[in-house]
């Protein structure tokens, strides 16, 4: 009896969705179940700088881009706008379903005593004492904002894809598990990385290899403490695929006196490169997905935005979020110039051929004397 009338109540609640479905005229995404089950537009609302969004809720996120694009970022895919995206990740990756730990919960701020003591985590104090007076002063849970600060630090590097942004993660009740082993360390093998990346969160080889795009705007202060802000490749302001095939050049140098740990010989003067990086490019377990990266933006664009969507919001149920994608703005093209190049003085013959199914892109090196990459300006 109890079912008979159960599935009585689903029949007329498909026969008014199917109604109200050939009602919605806006493409399906534009479309949403209101609580009585009707398929109707979704609801937009206009807040009070003019701007149009689908939750209410997500107006409240205006006021902070326009106060952290100009004082936090200086308008400018720098220090401050590498340090945030790393710290998304940090944060993020702080999750293990046997181990514990909240993922993008904020943590790694509110926790800091504990969190920025982990070595995997060195150099993440410059990003965490630069987000907490804004975290303050707007009053929003530092779970968001991490994850908001990287979507809009990507809107200032040219090239970058644009993420989406959910809102309302509710405040961390605990430190990441530590000291060692949630984090990827530089020294650690591809298998370690692969390993822990699905734990956390599901994620493929490809996508971790697509994450790993992120260091085309990057570049390590610690690794080797004496040369602060060297970059990994040679357009550290630029979103671009240059880290795929930089990283696929034969190493014959290092920036500094003495390599740190977790860095082998780069290809590049002023260049560092990371070991996890120069093994993902190798790697049979990666090496072909690397390659692929190389010279194809729009692949690495689309692999990045679907890979960062899903850390953005490990540890949380998305039907708890709302999602103001609609807040965050996109990033200029790249320059006209900026096509996928070898570094002046390098050629075909310098690539270590790695994927064992297919040839490297053939790039041209760029004129003039042997590329020499600046340090990035530090804050
Ligand atoms: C999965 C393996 C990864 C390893 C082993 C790794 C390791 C590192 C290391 C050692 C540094 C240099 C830190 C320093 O000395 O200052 C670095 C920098 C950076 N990483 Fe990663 N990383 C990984 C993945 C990611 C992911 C998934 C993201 C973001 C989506 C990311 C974003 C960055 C950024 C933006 C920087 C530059 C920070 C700055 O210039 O201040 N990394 N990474």
């Amino acid at each position: 009896m109890f079912l008979k009338h159960l599935s009585a109540i689903f029949v007329s609640i498909a026969t008014i969705r199917s109604a109200y479905g050939r009602a919605c005229s806006a493409p399906p995404s534009l479309c949403a179940y209101d609580l009585t089950g009707a398929f109707t537009p979704k609801k937009r609302a206009t807040c009070a700088g003019g701007q149009t969004v689908q939750n209410e809720a997500c107006c409240a996120w205006f006021p902070v881009l326009e106060d952290i694009l100009p004082n936090m970022f200086d308008n400018e895919c720098g220090d401050e706008a590498h340090g945030a995206l790393r710290l998304s990740f940090h944060d993020a990756i702080g999750f293990s379903p046997s181990q514990g730990g909240g993922g993008a919960d904020g943590s790694i701020i509110v926790f800091n005593d504990t969190e920025l003591q982990f070595p995997a985590n060195s150099g993440l104090d410059d990003p965490v004492n630069t987000e907490v007076p804004f975290i303050q002063a707007h009053n929003v849970t530092p779970g968001d904002f991490i994850q908001f600060a990287a979507a809009v630090s990507l809107s200032l590097c040219p090239g970058a894809p644009k993420v989406d942004f959910m809102m309302r993660r509710p405040m961390p009740l605990a430190p990441a598990p530590g000291p060692d082993g949630l984090v990827p360390e530089p020294f650690d093998n591809v298998n370690v990385i692969l390993a822990r990346m699905a734990d956390a969160g599901g994620f493929t080889a490809t996508d971790v290899v697509a994450l790993l795009a992120s260091h085309s705007v990057a570049g390590a202060d610690t690794v080797d403490p004496t040369i602060p802000g060297t970059p990994f490749d040679s357009t550290p302001a630029l979103f671009d695929t240059q880290i795929f095939i930089e990283v696929q050049l034969r190493g014959t140098q290092f920036p500094g006196r003495q390599p740190g740990q977790g860095e082998v010989m780069s290809a590049v003067t002023g260049e560092l490169r990371l070991q996890s990086d120069h093994l993902m490019a190798r790697d049979s377990a990666t090496n072909c997905a690397w390659q692929s990266f190389a010279g194809n933006l729009p692949g690495t664009q689309s692999a990045f935005a679907t890979a960062f969507n899903k850390m953005a919001i490990i540890g949380h149920n998305p039907a708890n979020l709302i999602d103001c994608s609609d807040v965050i703005p996109g990033a200029p093209p790249l320059p006209a110039n900026a096509g996928p190049h070898l570094p002046a003085g390098q050629t075909q013959n310098d690539i270590e051929q790695a994927c064992a199914t297919a040839p490297f892109p053939t790039f041209t090196a760029q004129p003039g004397p042997a590329t020499t990459v600046p340090a990035i300006p530090q804050v």
